[in-house]
């Protein structure tokens, strides 16, 4: 593993999206495996402010994205869908038919589950995928269990996950209980993986992930086990890992 470490979020956002850039420039068809949360949306902007100052074009790419709560439709100010919308694809000429990202609304969770695994692979899996991480070591929304689940699956989000991201819903009761998240083995299968983590808060189990034992409990530790991953932090994320 390569880890690149910034002094603070900005630089760590210009370093993965340089990351993002380089792999769009050398392979403009490439699909981009993508997440939300706070960590990724500096990264974001410098793709955006890049690709307007024309030297990135998003015009062949595809992306899948890694997770969507379950029962919020794609218009609903929390999704997956808006916040990737508004923070990436409204402002870049990715086409429309070229973005996948699970459905929240859909009527039967088996059927998307297949579904998502199906877009996945029609793809051809992921050349590179960003990640972040959960304070309990989630990677998409693989939260800690006693298996690493391979496909797409919806999952109960864990008490530490709904409290997370409660900070982004008017009340915690209003945070959706479930999400369809990608399975480990597209992940795993990614060519290239570049996971960011910013803030003192992520310095714990960003040490247990990467140098702790490989287990479903820190489901990011599977990543150990890949042969390209980065991991770009800011000094406070990076303070506990030895390298
Ligand atoms: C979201 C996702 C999650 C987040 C993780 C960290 O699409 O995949 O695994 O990456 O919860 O979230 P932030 O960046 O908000 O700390």
């Amino acid at each position: 593993m390569r880890i690149i470490r910034q002094s603070n979020y900005d630089g760590m956002s210009q370093k993965t999206a340089s990351i993002i850039a380089a792999q769009l420039i050398t392979k403009p068809d490439s699909v981009l495996g993508l997440a939300t949360g706070s960590s990724p949306i500096g990264t974001y902007e410098y793709l955006v402010k890049w690709h307007k100052a024309g030297c990135l074009d998003f015009a062949q790419t595809k992306s899948v994205n890694l997770d969507e709560y379950k029962g919020l439709a794609p218009d609903h100010d929390q999704s997956y869908s808006f916040f990737m919308r508004k923070n990436l694809f409204n402002h870049v000429n990715i086409k429309n038919e070229n973005i996948h990202i699970p459905d929240g609304n859909a009527p039967n969770e088996d059927s998307e589950c297949l579904r998502y695994d199906r877009v996945i692979e029609a793809v051809g899996g992921i050349d590179l995928l960003l990640l972040g991480i959960g304070h309990n070591g989630h990677i998409g929304f693989n939260e800690p269990s006693c298996v690493f689940m391979r496909d797409t699956h919806c999952v109960a989000l864990s008490d530490s996950t709904i409290e997370a991201n409660a900070r982004l819903f008017p009340r915690e009761e209003d945070v959706p209980r479930f999400a369809y998240t990608m399975g480990m083995r597209p992940i795993m299968q990614a060519k290239k993986i570049v996971i960011i983590a910013w803030g003192e808060g992520k310095a714990e189990i960003i040490q247990k992930a990467f140098r702790g034992h490989i287990t479903p409990k820190v489901p990011a530790s599977i990543l150990q086990l890949h042969p390209h991953v980065t991991l770009v932090g800011d000094t406070a994320a990076l303070e506990k890992i030895d390298w």
